[in-house]
């Protein structure tokens, strides 16, 4: 098994490029069914996650030829509506493939997705609006089967911003007869990128970024170039790097308006911040102050950065504390911080965070993938060596980091060992 090995070796210094944003090359790599020619992604990054999502669409009958991070997408030969059981129980965003092939194919038959284990994590709200468009639902041990013989357009409330089910369902909403309106749906930045996406191949969707979409549906769809947008919670987890070991970091190939509550914290904690164009300089300081987090939706602080910021403020003075809004078992990552030395206690869906701790290099376990990017980073300021196991999940979402955090002077490593 792999495991990641890290010593502590005092404040990272230099320049780190982000890559492009996982979570809007999965979605857009998903709506690349909905094109009828030739499509090219830049700056998509090598992921896990973006494998999967490469290897579904290839069962789907999509031409994929990857060049480094850019892919070529040749989507006519779309061939099938049904998904491979297996890669959809890997990750949850495959799950992404049932707007575009409901909108393509008029069906998608899909198992129930998988993912991190953050808590249940229900796709009611995808359905609910499918169902709007017209589909037919049908569910039965663990298979979903949406069927239309046309979609038409609806208006269609999400009673949570779900960033998953926004982007399903103006998937399907693009071809759909008629216009669609999306009300109380997500803002996050990556849902503006998949909006533009689509409108580069014809499509007509308004309002991305904001609570409401209109979706003015289009006979089809044809090809494009797009290049990935920068991965804000990449840039967080260097941020809170930074931070942590009271380095000094510039952060290249970052849209700072998307990082703005997390800047906002960061300098409320009293850690220095530059921003210059597409770049952040993050200055660590000592004596940092104590701060209180609630993540939220964008442009709420992202759940995605919860547990970078926890292995912060364990170095932190005084009490600070992080309350969860956004999944209901996203505090794992505590128990093996306190493993490690940290003073936390976790109530509920509230973590009470007590600094500053010295920490211990331990055996930790990476329980999700933010998880495994906290105890990184918890690690770079721990006595001693840590040794992070499941590393498999920080594959999922982290560029080669081991070789980016290295870049920046830490002493990070990873090695094949049994157990
Ligand atoms: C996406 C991100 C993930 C991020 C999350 C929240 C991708 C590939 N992943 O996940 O990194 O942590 O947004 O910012 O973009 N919910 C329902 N019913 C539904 C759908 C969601 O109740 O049909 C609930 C979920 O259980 C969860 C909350 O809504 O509690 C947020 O989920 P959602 O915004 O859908 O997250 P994902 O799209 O899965």
């Amino acid at each position: 098994m792999e495991k990641i090995l890290v010593k502590p070796n005092g404040p990272l210094k230099g320049s780190v490029r982000i890559s492009g944003a996982k979570n809007a090359a999965l979605p857009i790599l998903a709506a690349s069914i909905l094109g009828t020619e030739e499509i090219v992604l830049e700056d998509v990054p090598e992921l896990k996650d973006v494998e999967i999502i490469t290897e579904v669409l290839r069962g789907l009958g999509l031409k994929i030829k990857k060049d480094k991070n850019t892919l070529t997408i040749d989507p006519k030969g779309l061939n099938s509506y049904e998904t491979d059981y297996e890669l959809m129980s890997k990750m949850r965003a495959s799950f992404l493939v049932m707007g575009p092939l409901l909108a393509r194919l008029s069906k998608a038959y899909n198992s129930l997705p998988g993912g991190c284990n953050i808590g249940s994590r229900p796709i009611d709200l995808h359905l609910k609006g499918f169902s709007a468009l017209g589909a037919k639902i049908t569910m039965t041990h663990g298979e979903i089967k949406a069927e239309a013989e046309k979609l038409i357009g609806n208006r269609i409330y999400l009673d949570f911003p779900s960033v998953g089910a926004t982007e399903n369902i103006m998937m399907a909403a693009v071809l759909a007869e008629g216009e669609t309106t999306l009300e109380n749906c997500a803002m996050e930045p990556e849902i503006v990128d998949l909006a533009n996406f689509l409108n580069k191949m014809g499509a007509r969707v308004m309002g991305a970024g904001t609570s409401t979409i209109k979706i003015k549906g289009v006979e089809k769809l044809t090809g494009c170039n797009h290049q990935i947008i920068p991965d804000r919670i990449e840039a967080g987890t260097f941020m809170v790097a930074s931070a942590i070991t009271q380095g000094d970091i510039e952060i290249d190939n970052v849209i700072t308006s998307h990082l703005k509550s997390v800047i906002a914290k960061l300098e409320e904690c009293g850690v220095e911040i530059k921003t210059n164009g597409s770049k952040i300089r993050v200055i660590g300081r000592e004596n940092l102050k104590p701060i209180a987090i609630k993540t939220l939706p964008h442009p709420g602080f992202p759940t995605d950065l919860q547990a970078q910021f926890m292995s912060l403020l364990t170095q932190v003075e005084g009490q600070s504390s992080i309350i969860e809004t956004v999944f209901e078992n996203r505090f794992m990552h505590a128990d093996e911080l306190i493993k490690m030395g940290a003073s936390i206690k976790v109530i509920d869906r509230e973590a009470l965070i007590t600094g500053k701790s010295k920490l211990y290099g331990s055996k930790v376990r990476a329980t999700d993938l933010r998880a495994g990017a906290a105890l990184i980073l918890a690690a770079l300021v721990s006595e001693g060596e840590t040794e992070i196991s499941d590393i498999y999940h920080i594959d999922r979402g982290y560029e080669k980091i081991e070789e980016k955090f290295r870049k920046l002077g830490a002493k990070i490593e990873r090695i094949e060992k049994e157990n």
